[in-house]
């Protein structure tokens, strides 16, 4: 399982702040597999920023992303950091609103949206608006949102850093599900956060960026086995020897 779905070469981007140039990524070479990556750094590293131009919704300075992937354009689904859904158009709406951006007859966008929201535990909250719902359920329609586009490739910006603790590990699990079930399709999920438990619990491997401007500082690969213990020895082992990094 070491096929290339992305190729990140030599990527470099700079903020014009004023007339002061910020860097914020300074020559990132990565390639993500079919995998579970994480990507870890200190805060404002440039971890968003690099998610963003792997989106295609911001344009690197320098340097080039290649995705090897059968399809003329990649579909990504992308779960923002900071909540995003629409206040007015109800859960269902929401999650068929990107599928008939695609150009999918809003019937059939529904019926999807439906089916995803099902498999999130969501079903009988179709009709209800954002803000009656709590902000796990609000996380879970944002991810329901992104897989339904069927994205081969999902990026995930510190999706569970804005929830309480039992509702995020709650979160972690089904999403980890979905992903070792392959229901949904995607073939790599990035996953930006800035805890290093939370990237030893999920990842295949975990990408550390340095302080801002972010380089690759390493890259681990997680040899445990899942679902994994966060109180084995092995576990710990593998926090300690990344924290030597992040430090
Ligand atoms: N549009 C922009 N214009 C100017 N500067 C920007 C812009 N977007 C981001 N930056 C700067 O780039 C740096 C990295 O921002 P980014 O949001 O990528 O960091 P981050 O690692 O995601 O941080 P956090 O962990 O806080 O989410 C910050 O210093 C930020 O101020
Ligand atoms: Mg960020």
């Amino acid at each position: 399982m070491t096929e290339v779905v992305v190729s990140i070469k030599e990527l470099e981007k700079e903020y014009l702040s004023g007339r002061v140039r910020i860097k914020v990524l300074n020559k990132i070479n990565l390639e993500i597999r079919r995998e579970f990556l994480a990507i870890l750094g200190p805060s404002g590293c440039g971890k968003s920023t690099l998610l963003r131009i792997l989106a295609g919704v911001e344009k690197p300075t320098k340097g080039t992303i290649e995705f090897h992937i059968s399809s003329e354009r990649p579909r990504i689904g992308f779960v923002f950091q900071f909540p995003t859904l629409i206040p007015w158009l109800t859960i269902l709406e929401n999650v068929a609103l990107p599928l008939e951006s695609a150009g999918i007859k809003p019937k059939e966008a529904r019926d999807e949206a439906r089916k995803y929201l099902s498999l999130v535990g969501l079903s009988g909250f179709e009709n209800a608006y954002p803000h009656q719902l709590s902000g796990g359920m609000k996380q879970r329609v944002n991810i329901t949102r992104a897989l339904a586009i069927k994205p081969q490739i999902l990026l995930l910006d510190e999706p569970f850093s804005n929830l309480d603790p039992l509702t995020a590990e709650a979160l972690r699990a089904e999403l980890l599900d979905i992903w070792l079930s392959g229901v949904a399709g995607v073939e790599a999920v990035v996953m930006v956060t800035h805890s290093i438990d939370e990237a030893l619990f999920m990842a295949d491997r975990i990408a550390i960026l340095t302080p801002r401007p972010a380089e690759v500082r390493k890259v681990v690969e997680v040899n445990l086995p899942r679902p994994r213990n966060r109180r084995s020895p092995e576990f710990q082992k593998l926090e300690d020897y990344i924290y030597e990094f992040i430090s």
